[in-house]
């Protein structure tokens, strides 16, 4: 697949999504971004504002293999990587495959369950691999999980641990949609489907081994100038010296830049990257691994989207980067 080719499907998929989540084409892009880029993503926001929908909609016009997990306060480790039982017919222990043998994890309601059972699925997610009774099972590939959660103030719920975040490539809300319009578009929907989940209404836009192709170009055939690389960098290593941040990115913030902004300039239609590829990208890729100074916080003068702005203002941005 050529990188023309490339934007063509991305397009494609986009218009797919679009026809059932009513909401901004950004957002939708930069989910298709993180997917292209292997990530795991993790929807926050309040009940009822799309999160699951979103999820389930990426889950089929991405034509992967999927499951879904709905965590629940009972839910326990073994119920997402599955258990090892005695077969007499072999007299063996065979596994028992848990949901999370599949391409495409969609984890709901990650913070209703506790944390050990949320570890279970942050580490699968990290290494792409579960141990299960001292055995050592890989994960297929692709593998990328979209979770999504309420805020933590809400009522049952266990809040993830601040080091477990680091592992979703990028946090992003769906918010309220902007207009009236919009809002009436959401109800129209629901009068043509003529059903709640419109979910079966949607067809594959690629398969399982095109997709697979095109998060490989991600990977492989789009050029990062060393410029650009340093602008990551920089902004990084930034987050960790802003007065009014108390832990700043991890290298693995850096890492999670630089893979969603060649992931965007191939959506583009763009073999190299450009500045406004990171931009994009910034807070949603470092909101949840910066936390505040509790100072200001407490004060109420800081919060993560100002300090951030904060941040790229100061940066220089770079001109004369390479394009190939
Ligand atoms: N942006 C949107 N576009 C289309 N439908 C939406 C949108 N936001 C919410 N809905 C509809 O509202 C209902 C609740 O959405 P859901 O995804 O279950 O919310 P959440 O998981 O965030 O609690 C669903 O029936 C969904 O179809
Ligand atoms: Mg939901």
């Amino acid at each position: 697949m050529d990188i023309y080719r490339f934007r063509e499907v991305c397009g494609q998929i986009l218009k797919a999504a679009g026809e059932v989540f009513v909401g901004n084409e950004l957002l939708l892009r930069k989910v298709l971004c993180a997917s292209l880029a292997n990530g795991h993503v993790l929807f926050e926001d309040y009940p009822g504002l799309g999160k699951t929908l979103l999820a389930k909609v990426f889950a089929k016009v991405l034509g992967c293999k999927w499951t879904r997990i709905q965590f629940t306060p009972d839910l326990m480790p073994a119920d997402i990587v599955g258990t090892r039982v005695w077969k007499t017919s072999v007299s063996d222990f065979v596994l028992e495959r848990g949901p999370i043998f599949t391409n495409f994890l969609l984890a709901d309601e990650i913070n209703r369950a506790p944390p050990k059972t949320q570890s279970a699925l942050l580490e699968a997610m990290e290494e792409r691999q579960v141990t299960i009774e001292g055995v050592t099972y890989k994960l297929e590939s692709p593998f990328f999980v979209m979770a999504t959660q309420n805020p933590i103030e809400l009522e049952g719920t266990y809040p993830l641990p601040e080091a477990q975040m680091d592992r979703f490539l990028v946090r992003l809300s769906t918010g309220y949609v902007e207009t009236l319009d919009l809002e009436c578009e959401i109800l129209r929907r629901r009068i043509k489907w003529r059903r709640d989940d419109p979910i079966e209404l949607i067809e594959p836009m690629v398969s399982q081994e095109t997709f697979r192709a095109m998060q490989k170009l991600v990977e492989t055939d789009i050029y990062v100038d060393q410029q650009i690389i340093e602008y990551i960098a920089k902004i990084i290593r930034a987050t960790r010296e802003h007065p009014m941040i108390e832990v700043g990115s991890s290298p693995r913030g850096g890492l999670s830049l630089l893979k969603l902004s060649r992931a965007h300039a191939a959506v583009c239609g763009r073999d190299f990257v450009v500045p406004d590829d990171v931009k994009i990208f910034v807070y949603d890729a470092l909101n949840h691994r910066i936390i505040l100074n509790p100072e200001y916080v407490v004060e109420g003068t800081a919060n993560v989207k100002a300090v951030i702005d904060e941040i790229l203002s100061k940066i220089e941005v770079p001109k004369h980067f390479l394009r190939r």
